[in-house]
């Protein structure tokens, strides 16, 4: 049996690569992409298909969340290879007749890309012709105000996506280069970092007899320490 993945050829933008660009006709008119949105992050999604409940059920809830990805300079744009026509159409539907977990009368104001022919899709690796070859999975580049795309998630069709883990992934980086740290597992804003390892064996014994201001290790090559409050509001 010949398996899809052998007759299409699938490419893959991989984490530290300059996220590709393209011209594209959105709900918001023509867009430039990454380009219009440099200074910005970006939050660049797609979806399987419009009209659909899962898809539904996340722009419900990318639209409840928007104004809170701007005040994280966040730009989000979305995808799908459905034609303008029919992303108007569901969008409009949204607005006026769904109500999701008591969101009600939720305006898209992101753009909406309209990838009928599936170059942008294939350009992005979001056709993933196991899963379906004429649907785009749900796929999420995270892409930093350098255009160098950061983060990438992927989920079936059949999954919703988890929208705190989003906002963890985008405040986790964002955090990450504001202080130059790392994050542990399961980190969560306002919890403690990773500091990087120590430069030199006098920084070490320093940290290792807790004479480093604020830094505590559980041993010499994994030390922690929390963030000032006063920057961290500041964002
Ligand atoms: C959905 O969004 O509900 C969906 C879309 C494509 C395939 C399966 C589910």
């Amino acid at each position: 049996m010949i398996m899809h993945s052998e007759v299409f050829s699938v490419s893959l933008p991989r984490i530290g690569d300059i996220a590709p660009s393209f011209k594209a006709e959105t709900t918001q008119g023509t867009i430039h992409f990454p380009d219009d949105y440099k200074g910005k992050w970006i939050l660049f999604f797609s979806h399987p298909a419009d009209f659909t409940p899962v898809c539904t059920s996340e722009f419900i809830t990318f639209a409840s969340l928007e104004d809170e990805f701007s005040k994280l300079n966040t730009q989000l744009v979305g995808l799908s290879v459905d034609g303008l026509y029919s992303h108007i159409a569901w969008l409009r539907t949204i607005k006026e007749k769904i109500e999701f977990r008591g969101l009600k009368d939720v305006e898209v104001r992101f753009p909406l890309i309209e990838d009928i022919t599936m170059e942008i899709a294939r350009k992005y690796g979001m056709i993933q012709p196991n899963e379906s070859s004429t649907k785009a999975v749900r796929a999420v580049f995270f892409i930093d105000p350098h255009s160098t795309i950061r983060a990438m998630i992927y989920y079936p069709l059949s999954l919703g996506r988890n929208f705190e883990e989003l906002k963890r992934v985008l405040i986790g980086l964002q955090t990450a280069d504001q202080f130059g740290v790392a994050l542990p597992a399961d980190w969560q804003p306002g919890e403690d970092v990773i500091v990087p390892p120590a430069n030199s064996c006098g920084q070490a014994e320093k940290r290792m007899n807790g004479q480093d201001e604020g830094v505590y290790c559980k041993d010499w090559f994994f030390c922690m320490k929390p963030l000032p409050l006063e920057e961290l509001e500041q964002r």
